[in-house]
């Protein structure tokens, strides 16, 4: 199958065979990231832009390695710095860039749609690395590499989603991708933090966390965005800790295996326990890993890149 997508914004309508292709390409590429020397010249000849509008650590910087791991050419773009702070637009900023002749640009934007604006305004394939509360569709990808690389297979997988589920990109990226795949998916915070639209997702929905314990194979935990929040949506952080921060006692309540993934940044003491961050029913470095190959992944078939056949056979 051809990937014939020529950005990627959002995993909302993407289908089980587009995500199948991406992950077992991303497969192959992390195969290539275990080698003695790391690299293939996959995308030699391309320049990609990294536009970060809005900080990052995980995503900006598997985005550069991706590319360098692909013998891309990489320019680093921060607001701070920049000739935003003299008044130069998105679009003009964009189309300037382009001018110096760039195949793809990655955008991380704290406005929802602003990857989409800018295919409006560029030729170049536009990869979204986050837009505002709308979604984080590499963040959503990444997740299902990590899960598929535990259980073989999404199919009928319950997977709950807990906490800042309103301001959550992560989240949507999460509920697109997993249904697609054939995963159950439920929410699970104070009602504050689900949205109402949150009814139009085909998810169960809990406000207590024990039954969400008892429903679900694996936990996506979420970080409180506090930045995004107006106040008063919950009492305090020691009480959201008290009714929503996943501990080692409560999940040994249940006595079942839970698998813990974590978008990162990580509040330790907040959603989760510290120890329990770095315990055995945690996989969050897994996904930091795995962020790498499912970015060289996308990178490469936005190029054209047929798959991972043609990977192995070359
Ligand atoms: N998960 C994630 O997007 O992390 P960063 O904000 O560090 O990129």
């Amino acid at each position: 199958m051809d990937f014939k997508r020529k950005h990627l914004l959002e995993l909302k309508g993407s289908t089980r065979e587009e995500i199948s292709l991406i992950l077992d390409t991303a497969e192959s590429f992390k195969e290539v990231l275990t080698r003695p020397i790391p690299k293939v010249p996959t995308l030699r000849g391309k320049t990609v832009v990294n536009l970060f509008f809005e900080s990052s650590t995980r995503t900006r910087i598997s985005f550069e390695l991706a590319e360098k791991r692909l013998s891309a050419d990489s320019v680093n773009f921060t607001a701070s710095g920049s000739s935003l702070s003299k008044g130069e637009t998105l679009r003009d900023t964009a189309r300037n860039i382009e001018a110096m002749k760039i195949d793809m640009v990655v955008i991380r934007h704290c406005a929802a749609g602003a990857p989409h604006f800018l295919t409006q305004c560029v030729e170049a394939s536009i990869i979204n690395a986050g837009d505002g509360q709308h979604e984080h569709p590499t963040q959503g990808l990444l997740d299902l590499m990590t899960l598929r690389d535990k259980f073989k297979t999404l199919e009928g997988l319950n997977v709950a989603i807990i906490g800042d589920i309103a301001h959550s990109r992560v989240a949507r990226s999460n509920i697109y991708g997993l249904q697609a795949m054939g995963a159950k998916v439920a929410l699970c915070g104070p009602p504050t933090l689900i949205p109402l639209e949150a009814q139009d997702w085909g998810t169960e929905i809990f406000l207590k966390l024990d039954e969400a314990l008892e429903w679900a194979n694996v936990l996506n935990v979420l970080r409180l965005q506090l930045e995004r929040q107006q106040r008063g949506l919950f009492p305090s952080i020691r009480e959201y800790h008290r009714l929503y921060g996943i501990t080692r006692q409560r999940l040994e309540q249940c006595k079942k295996e839970v698998t813990i993934l974590h978008p990162g940044p990580i509040n330790r003491g907040v959603e989760i326990e510290s120890e329990l961050a770095d315990s055995e029913y945690s996989l969050i470095l897994n996904q930091v890993t795995n962020g790498v190959a499912v970015r060289m992944a996308v990178l490469y078939l936005l190029s054209g890149g047929k798959g991972s056949e043609e990977l192995e056979a070359e």
